[in-house]
């Protein structure tokens, strides 16, 4: 199978040297394109700025901003058989990037922030007969939010863990069905939950596609 990973934090700019973003290490997205690639299938990792090392023997796209993932996942998608959208991404942009940098007033400012686009939504909105596993980063309320998500990005599973998760070595996750059932749950490593994740789209995500791939 060829297969879309998106991995690691977005950043979105203030002016040209400030941005926002989040702690994703993209540890989990590069565990997924390594179990992917150590299962002989064809990963296409699209990931935001990181320092973890970057997987041997995987197509890597490296990315900044929000933006730039979509136009990334666009362009790939279409090739792949599915994909497992892990990267962190920012929910929030300024209406308005400055141009070189924002000079100190010594007053308070207010910066307008505006939705980002929705890269999973998009590709699942697309997917036609391609699967699509999302996650889910829960404070609270976790699985009733991991199933809303799940529908309203038209996923086939959603894997749902919690804030420790974000740039930790370790996770717990829950995979949540199209029901709102808890289909598996894996602790670990991020690799060997990886593994895992991998393993079980193969049994029920790949197995019912056409067989068309070269890749396996
Ligand atoms: N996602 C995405 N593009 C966005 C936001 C999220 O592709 N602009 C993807 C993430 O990669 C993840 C899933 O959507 O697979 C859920 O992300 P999450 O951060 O849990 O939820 P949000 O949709 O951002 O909603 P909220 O922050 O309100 O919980």
């Amino acid at each position: 199978m060829r297969v879309l990973v998106t991995a690691g934090p977005t950043r979105e700019y203030l002016d040209d040297v400030r941005y926002i973003s989040n702690a994703s290490s993209g540890r989990m997205g590069v565990a997924l394109a390594e179990a992917l690639r150590d299962a002989g299938h064809a990963p296409v990792l699209v990931i935001g700025p990181v320092s973890v090392p970057m997987p041997h023997g995987v197509v890597v796209e490296p990315v900044e901003t929000t933006a730039e993932m979509l136009e990334a996942c666009r362009r790939h998608f279409p090739d792949c058989d599915g994909v497992i959208a892990a990267a962190a991404v920012c929910d929030y942009r300024p209406r308005n990037r400055v141009t070189g940098k924002m000079s100190k007033t010594g007053e308070p400012i207010t910066v307008e922030m505006i939705e980002t686009d929705d890269v999973l939504a998009e590709l699942g909105h697309g997917k036609q007969h391609r699967w699509v596993v999302g996650f889910a980063l829960e404070a609270a309320n976790e699985r009733e939010n991991a199933l809303q998500k799940l529908r309203a990005k038209n996923c086939d599973v959603v894997v749902l863990n919690g804030p420790a998760a974000i740039g930790a070595e370790e996770t717990s996750v829950e995979l949540i069905g199209p029901d709102g059932r808890r289909l598996a749950a894996w602790q670990g490593t991020k690799r060997s939950v990886a593994h895992k994740l991998v393993e079980w789209i193969e049994r029920h995500l790949a197995a019912r596609q056409p067989q068309n791939d070269t890749h396996r």
